[in-house]
Parts: C-alpha cells; structure tokens; sequence
C-alpha cells in the first residue's frame, strides 16, 4: 500500500504565506504543497521562485493558482491572506477586514477541502480562530491558530541569549491572546529542569525582575519592532507554522501553544486563545491545565476578555 501523500494548502502568497511555503518546502513537512492567491502574476511567480529551489530540499511538489480549487484535498489549510499591520498599529485594528474575508474564504475552502483541518495565522488570530471555526461549523479541535507559538520562541530566543543556554534547553510558554494582552507563564518555566525562577549557574547570568520585565516587554513588542524596519514580520512565523503543520502531518503529539477553542479551561469558557496544547493528526488533541499562580490566571482571564469582546464586537 503507497504511503498517504500528505497535502498542505497556503492561502495567500504574500510574505507569510511565501515563507510558510519556503520553511515548508526546508523542513520537507509535505510531499504537496500548495499555494493559492487571489493575484495571479504574484501566487505564479512566488511558485516559480519556490520550484527553482526544489533540487536542494527533500522531495515535494509544489503548485500554484489564483483558482482556490488548488486546495483541492489538502490534509491542512493555512489561512494567511488578509491585511496586515502598518507601522503602529494593533492587530486588533484588522479584525474588521479580516473577518469579511474568512466570511467568503471560508465556505469555499469547505467545497475544496471538506476533510482539511484549518490552521490559522491571519491576525487577530485569536478571534478569526473563534470565526473561522463558527463559519465552518467543524469540531473546535480542526480549527485552530499559530497563536502565540512564535511568542513563546521568541520569549525562549530572550531567555536563552540572557542566560547563556542553548535555546533547546529553555522551556517557556506565552499564553493567551497572540497580541498586547499576552502573559508570560514565568512560574512554570524550566532551563535544564531548573525551575526558572529559581536559575542559578555559576558563570551563568542571574534574572532579576527587570531582566524579567525587560525580557516580556521586547516579547510582546517584538512585532512592531519588526514592522517598523522591514514593513512585516515573515521567517520566524513561517518557521512557527512549519512546525505546527509537522506535529500535525507527522502526528508528533507535540506541545504547542496554539490557538485554539477554551471550554471550562480554568474557568475560562466560549473563547480561542493560546494554551500550551497537545498537536497531533487530529488537530489539538487536548489542551494542558498548566500550573499558573494566581497572578497568571488572572492576566489569563483578562486576555480572555480582551479577545471575547473583540470577537462580540464582530457579532459573533
Ligand atoms: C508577529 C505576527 C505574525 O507577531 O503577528 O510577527
């Protein structure tokens, strides 16, 4: 019996969807990969840029069209078309525009791929998580977001630099909303199995509360930092969902802090945000009640909120 060839659909070819593709095509996450833009010359041109590299990377194919019908079978679509943010600007503030386009996007992904779990990264991500998975009217754990995956990398990336200690060995989570109302899970953080809040190492730096504050300030503002010097932020996020659609496409049962659909998750119901979460084939398996104190449940609450009456807002 032929192995299964695994499929990924991108939607929207612009830097982030360019790039999930390129990091896709590195990693040799899929045996397809496909790429659909509702601009022609820019989806054919990014494809032929990509299909040029195809000697260097482990074998795929890798095709694409401004007819969503290239979707067609795909094991998992990646939502990434959309405005994206100017200089300053909230994620927040996209919301609006967004949301009318997964309104459209949407049933027709369902014509073309009914079998597909649908990945998100459009911001805010949170909240279109939230609508995509009431347009679609599939099982909460097929729909879900990037989140704050590429937070708690960069949250690791700092720690790591600070600390001295390869970035493998830094284990730490951002939770809840992929934006400004973010949280550091700094009381269940590790570095080598040393609970982070009480490091020490000789030759090691120590982590005070301004290098904490510090560390959580150029997380949650790394994005406009970005923004600013290159218009958009495209390689770690590609690198992020890359590895999102590995846990799924090789069913890793990886913990990620995904985006996903919270009932009851420490009384937190009716909302998708990110917890650190089981990903495998089926999508996020189940979500893990991690130890928070209470300062962490509340900043978790809050954030809740924060996406809640965006997503009312919104007339969801
Ligand atoms: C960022 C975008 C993906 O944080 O929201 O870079």
């Amino acid at each position: 019996m032929p192995e299964r060839v695994s499929k990924i659909a991108i939607v929207g070819a612009g830097a982030v969807g360019a790039t999930i593709a390129y990091a896709s095509m590195i990693r040799g996450v899929a045996k397809q990969i496909a790429l659909y833009d509702i601009s022609r010359d820019k989806v054919n041109a990014e494809v032929l840029d990509l299909n040029h590299g195809l000697q260097f990377v482990p074998m795929a194919t890798l095709e694409g069209s401004d007819d969503i019908g290239v979707c067609a079978g795909a094991d998992v679509v990646v939502i990434t078309a959309g405005a994206k943010q100017k200089p300053g600007q909230t994620r927040m503030e996209l919301a609006g525009a967004n949301v009318e386009l997964c309104r459209t996007l949407v049933p027709k992904l369902l014509t073309v791929a009914p079998n597909a779990l649908l990945l998100v990264v459009t911001n805010p991500v949170d909240v279109l998580t939230y609508v995509v998975q009431k347009l679609s009217g599939l099982p909460s754990k097929r729909v879900f977001g990037s989140g704050t995956v590429l937070d708690s990398s960069r949250f690791r990336f700092l720690l790591a630099r600070h600390l001295n200690v390869a970035v493998q060995n830094v284990h730490a989570f951002i939770a809840g909303e992929h934006g400004d109302s973010e949280l550091p899970l700094w009381s269940s953080a590790t570095v080598g199995g040393v609970p982070l809040l009480q490091w020490t190492a000789p030759g090691h730096a120590k982590l005070t509360e301004q290098d904490r504050t510090h560390i959580f300030d150029n997380v949650r503002n790394a994005a406009y930092q970005i923004i600013r010097g290159k218009g958009a932020t495209n390689y770690a996020i590609g690198l992020a969902t890359a590895q999102i659609l590995e846990a799924v496409l090789y069913d890793e049962q990886r913990v990620l802090s995904v985006s996903s659909r919270l009932d009851g998750y420490l009384g937190i119901s009716d909302v998708c945000m990110s917890v650190p979460s089981i990903v495998n084939r089926s999508g996020v398996e189940t979500t893990l009640e991690i130890p928070m104190n209470e300062s962490e449940r509340e900043s978790l609450r809050r954030s809740a909120d924060t996406i809640r009456n965006a997503i009312r807002t919104l007339g969801f």
